[in-house]
């Protein structure tokens, strides 16, 4: 072994929950001024592996060394003391409160006992903003007011703050678009520059190659092996991953489009977001709208489920024009809507995934004379097979389960409500391969069943392997569409910035 003074060493580490041996005697070792990348499937223990570094367990065994020292990290502020810095999965930050409350949460400087010392507070909130490029941000503003990429890089800011020496990133690209990944990644060099230790979790291949140096594998809660990134390639990373040989990732799918349109926007406009919208759904399509971030996509579904007033413009479902008041009207319609941000719109965190898998349709079914309980324990049971959820427990509360199987449990609820329509927005987001296959059969299986989906995806390999055509949203106009024989990731891409060949609409 050698003597070197690792900024990270931890040895033999394990943490058990009731039924669940998350981590198993796994150690794992960053150098300063290195990007480490930690990977592997959904519940592999990831996450576990890094809350305890951030001190959220005092029974875990084994020892963590920081800069050479044995610490004991029993709670979040022995983990901050002792230069650990966690930027989560799913943002933190408060959206009503202003930016610099948020970058200073308990620690604002006083001007006495009792105020605020704001001038002061916005001052050093400037400097830690600039830290990571955000220096054209006003402190004072709320987080509501911008952009996801932003946040993600004030919750970074927010860390900086505290003058980490190990910076842990779980899955810091899941909100973000590719423009906004590159940003993130030169603030990632800047801080190695700087001679931090980053760990980065991610479930995208080629996001490990383009920014870490080295990389540890993790399955069931075990290590499989820490190597160099120059010293593998995806497709044996994949292997060590899920333990064995994945091949063939996008089969192509026979389609079953009929002629029958199911829903249709024209002159759909939401001043500001959207303009002038037009466009037809077809039974048993999956319609992709492609753009870059900030094009409106998410905007566009939110206007037509009901959560967000429209301007203008005409909405039919079945040949009926509607106006939804809600998101409730909507369902009771026949369209759902699978939400790119699963903790706030999209599930209940401390219920049981029966609970949330029923939401939809429990008011229907409990209606009914003949209703019994078991009936839809059944029925719950069905969907989280179908969706291959771990652990498949119906009475688990949402909030225990990985980062990924949240995801399929938010899926199983939109294929138990009985819409046939279904806005797919961002559905992969954080789930690792095998999860992603099981979500792209899944949407298969739905649409030959005679159902519509409209895909709102920023993962292009994605939108080529699912879609059966796509609209192409620059700055909220439709620009033109691709079909399937045309649609490559490069010819997305390049329409999406206005380029290259595709059908450009008329107006
Ligand atoms: N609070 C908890 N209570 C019980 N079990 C838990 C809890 N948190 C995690 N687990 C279990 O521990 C295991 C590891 O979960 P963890 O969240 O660390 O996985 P992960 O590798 O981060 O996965 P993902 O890629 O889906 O985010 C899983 O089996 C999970 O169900
Ligand atoms: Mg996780």
């Amino acid at each position: 072994m050698s003597n070197e003074v690792y900024a990270l060493d931890m040895q033999k580490v394990s943490k058990r929950f009731p039924g669940t041996l998350a981590v198993d005697q796994v150690d794992f070792r960053v150098k300063k001024g290195e990007v480490h990348a930690l990977m592997g499937e959904n519940g592999a223990g990831k996450s576990t592996l890094m809350k305890m570094l951030n001190g959220l367990f005092n029974d875990y065994t084994g020892d963590i060394y920081i800069n050479g020292e044995k610490k004991l990290l029993h709670s979040p502020s022995l983990a901050k003391e002792a230069g650990i810095g966690m930027v989560y999965q799913e943002l933190s930050l408060a959206r009503r409160i202003s930016i610099y409350e948020n970058l200073l949460v308990g620690r604002l400087p006083k001007k006495n006992a009792l105020f605020i010392d704001k001038k002061k507070a916005i001052e050093e909130s400037k400097k830690l903003l600039a830290r990571v490029g955000l220096d054209y941000i006003d402190p004072t503003k709320d987080i509501s007011e911008i952009s996801q990429c932003e946040a993600q890089l004030v919750e970074i800011a927010k860390v900086l703050g505290f003058n980490p020496s190990i910076i842990v990133m779980d899955e810091p690209t899941s909100a973000l678009s590719s423009e906004e990944v590159n940003r993130l990644y030169g603030i990632i060099r800047q801080l190695k520059a700087e001679g931090l230790a980053i760990v980065y979790i991610s479930h995208h291949l080629a996001e490990i190659f383009e920014i870490a140096d080295n990389v540890t594998v993790m399955r069931d809660g075990k290590l499989v092996g820490s190597l160099p990134v120059t010293e593998t390639n995806p497709d044996h990373l994949v292997e060590m991953m899920v333990g064995t040989p994945v091949q063939n990732f996008y089969k192509d799918h026979e389609t079953k489009i009929q002629d029958e349109v199911v829903l249709s926007a024209h002159d759909f406009t939401r001043w500001g977001f959207f303009h002038h919208v037009d466009f037809e759904l077809h039974k048993g399509e999956v319609l992709a709208i492609c753009g870059l971030a900030g094009a409106g996509r998410t905007e566009i579904a939110r206007g037509l489920i009901g959560v967000d007033k429209t301007d203008g413009g005409t909405v039919k479902i079945h040949g009926k024009e509607v106006h939804f008041k809600n998101f409730g009207e909507a369902i009771a319609n026949g369209l759902g809507y699978l939400t790119e941000d699963r903790k706030v719109v999209g599930l209940a965190l401390n219920q049981t995934v029966a609970d949330n898998v029923t939401t939809c349709i429990i008011d229907k079914y409990s209606k009914g004379i003949l209703f019994k309980p078991s009936s839809l324990n059944n029925l719950v049971d069905e969907k989280i097979n179908e969706m291959s959820v771990y652990p498949a427990d119906r009475n688990r509360l949402v909030g225990s389960f990985s980062g990924g199987n949240q995801q399929k449990v938010l899926m199983a609820k939109w294929l138990a409500s009985e819409v046939d329509i279904l806005i797919l927005d961002e559905p992969t987001r954080g789930v690792d391969v095998n999860a992603k296959q099981v979500i792209h059969n899944v949407v298969k299986n739905y649409v030959s069943k005679g159902n519509s989906v409209i895909l709102l995806s920023s993962d292009l390999p994605e939108v080529v392997g699912l879609a059966d055509r796509a609209v192409i949203l620059r700055e909220g106009h439709i620009i033109g569409e691709i079909q399937k024989k045309d649609m490559t990731e490069n010819s997305i891409l390049m329409a999406a910035n206005g380029e290259g060949e595709f059908v450009k609409c008329q107006k």
